[in-house]
């Protein structure tokens, strides 16, 4: 391993790492722009440059790989000069509408401006104003706020591997733009807004809605397919604004795809279950949530207790928690030891979506067919409780069954094609259906974003993820549903019951909350 020294910091590289690199995972900052881990090195922004002892010149530390030995100065005069310089260069022509921009509070430019940039401004002369333009469904592009990093460019011929960003003209009249016709329309083409540094490429959904130093970030999972892809949720109050990439090197590395950029949507949709219901004469009325929790508990165990076992059925749904399923599972064994378990239905949308590098044809993404974040997950679990197991079809023409317990929670419409056995039904929902309607206990339910649990993706790797929000009113976490139905005392808690589930549970740790690169750090000069 090399050992390399900046600023009289001695630090361990890795084997041809670039000096930035280097840096960063040491957790020393030196500021960049066009440098991003996941695409390639054009070394175009020139404000990483640094003096390398034995160099006649400054280097820019994205593109230069380590030696063993070398002595590094990010905050020598020379590279200082250096960065004042750049920085002078990208404000020229920059407006100054920070008040006005989603980007203030999380831009780089706003920052190192601040850190490594002079405090006023010698250009008197006239600013090249550049046009807004809506580049894709999801982007809009703030031409005069764009300082040609090209991360953007590169993403769209790397990653997504469709092109559609480029850079038009020269010089200081240099503008990003799309090919006429070809909008930013891939389905990977909001991760260009996270790669912008600056308040150029824009969330046309997140736009003027919040400051972001108001948003707290709580670690998920993605819940629109089963990738797992790792997803920062930024809340506030309650309300969730949008959806970020959280770093993971094994599943999603720096992307998401879209779908789970706007997963969020159906969380706060109006239709949202908030009552809880029990029928009556055959009509729904309102009632208390713990009196229809009761009252579906004694009616299943009635059921049991007349018809014998085997009686009574649970359908788990793929959008559970692995604990959820655990608990639920175990509570209707111990009312009907024959109790019959099913999976609800796993939608998938044709086959998997792979994305990749425009050049070299390596696939650099894929975006599951399988269209919901745990069936895998749910299956595991059926298996460890041990009772017997059907299909969907099995459940529907078995006659002995006389009463379930359905779960949903799926983002969508997810009930045609459902037939379950005639008989009594409590069903636990986040958005209305013609399950809900015909129920005969309704018990509004959290989503996904409003607790904490594990889900299995396609590949078998368990991922936990924390409640970013409190279930809307009215709903409860299934976690503290199936506790009190098992007689326990105090809330749910996902990680106590992993460990009483055993491996491979047990071992699966919390949310990973670290961020991929080192928070900005503020370094006197
Ligand atoms: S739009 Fe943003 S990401 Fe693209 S080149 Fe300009 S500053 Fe860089
Ligand atoms: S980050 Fe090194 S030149 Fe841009």
């Amino acid at each position: 391993m090399p050992h390399i020294t900046v600023d009289g910091k001695r630090i361990e590289a890795k084997d041809r790492q670039m000096i930035l690199q280097a840096c960063l995972d040491a957790g020393m900052a030196i500021p960049h722009y066009c440098y991003h881990p996941g695409l390639s090195i054009p070394a175009s922004c020139r404000i990483c440059l640094v003096e390398v002892e034995g160099l006649p010149k400054l280097v820019p530390s994205c593109q230069t790989p380590v030696r063993d030995g070398m002595v590094v100065h990010s905050t020598s005069p020379k590279s200082v000069a250096n960065q004042k310089q750049v920085m002078e260069y990208l404000l020229i022509n920059h407006p100054l509408d920070c008040p006005v921009c989603d980007q203030a509070g999380e831009c780089y430019l706003q920052d190192y401006s601040y850190q490594y940039g002079r405090s006023q401004s010698r250009f008197e002369e006239d600013k090249v104003k550049n046009p807004k333009k809506d580049v894709g469904q999801n982007v809009m592009l703030y031409s005069d706020r764009c300082i040609m990093c090209t991360r953007c460019v590169r993403f769209t011929r790397e990653v997504s591997g469709t092109s559609e960003l480029y850079v038009d003209g020269r010089g200081h009249t240099e503008e990003i733009d799309i090919f006429p016709g070809k909008p930013l329309n891939n389905k990977l083409s909001g991760n260009v807004v996270d790669l912008c540094p600056v308040g150029a490429l824009l969330d046309k959904d997140f736009l003027f809605k919040q400051r972001v130093w108001l948003l707290k970030e709580t670690p998920s999972i993605s819940p629109v397919d089963s990738g797992g892809e790792n997803i920062w949720i930024h809340q506030n109050e309650g309300v969730v604004y949008r959806i970020k990439p959280r770093y993971n090197a094994e599943v999603n590395q720096w992307w998401i795809s879209d779908d789970t950029r706007y997963s969020f949507k159906p969380i706060h949709d109006p239709k949202r279950l908030k009552q809880a219901m029990r029928m009556q004469y055959g009509t729904q009325i309102p009632t208390l949530f713990n009196h229809a929790l009761e009252e579906a508990a004694n009616g299943l165990k009635n059921i049991a207790k007349e018809n014998g076992p085997g009686s009574l059925y649970a359908m788990f749904s793929p959008m559970m928690t692995c604990e959820e399923a655990y608990l639920l599972g175990k509570w209707m064994l111990s009312i009907d030891p024959q109790a019959t378990f099913v999976l609800g239905p796993v939608p998938t949308s044709g086959q998997n979506e792979t994305f990749k590098h425009s050049i070299s044809g390596k696939t650099t993404f894929t975006i599951q067919a399988e269209k919901v974040p745990n069936a895998a997950g749910i299956r595991r679990v059926m298996q460890m409780l041990g009772g017997a197991t059907a299909s969907l079809e099995e459940v529907s023409k078995n006659a002995k069954l006389k009463g379930g317990w359905i779960l949903g929670g799926y983002l969508s419409a997810w009930t045609s094609g459902v037939t379950l056995p005639k008989g009594f039904k409590v069903v636990q929902d986040i958005l209305p259906s013609n399950l809900t309607d015909g129920a005969d206990i309704v018990l509004p339910a959290a989503s996904w974003a409003e607790k904490s649990g594990t889900w299995e993706n396609f590949a078998g790797k368990l991922q936990s993820f924390d409640a970013a929000i409190l279930p809307v009113e009215g709903a409860r976490r299934e976690g503290d549903v199936y506790s009190r139905l098992l007689g326990r005392t105090g809330f749910f808690n996902a990680a106590t019951v992993r460990s009483e589930m055993g491996a491979p549970f047990a071992d699966v740790p919390a949310p990973d909350a670290k961020r991929e690169e080192p928070a900005f750090e503020f370094v006197e000069l």
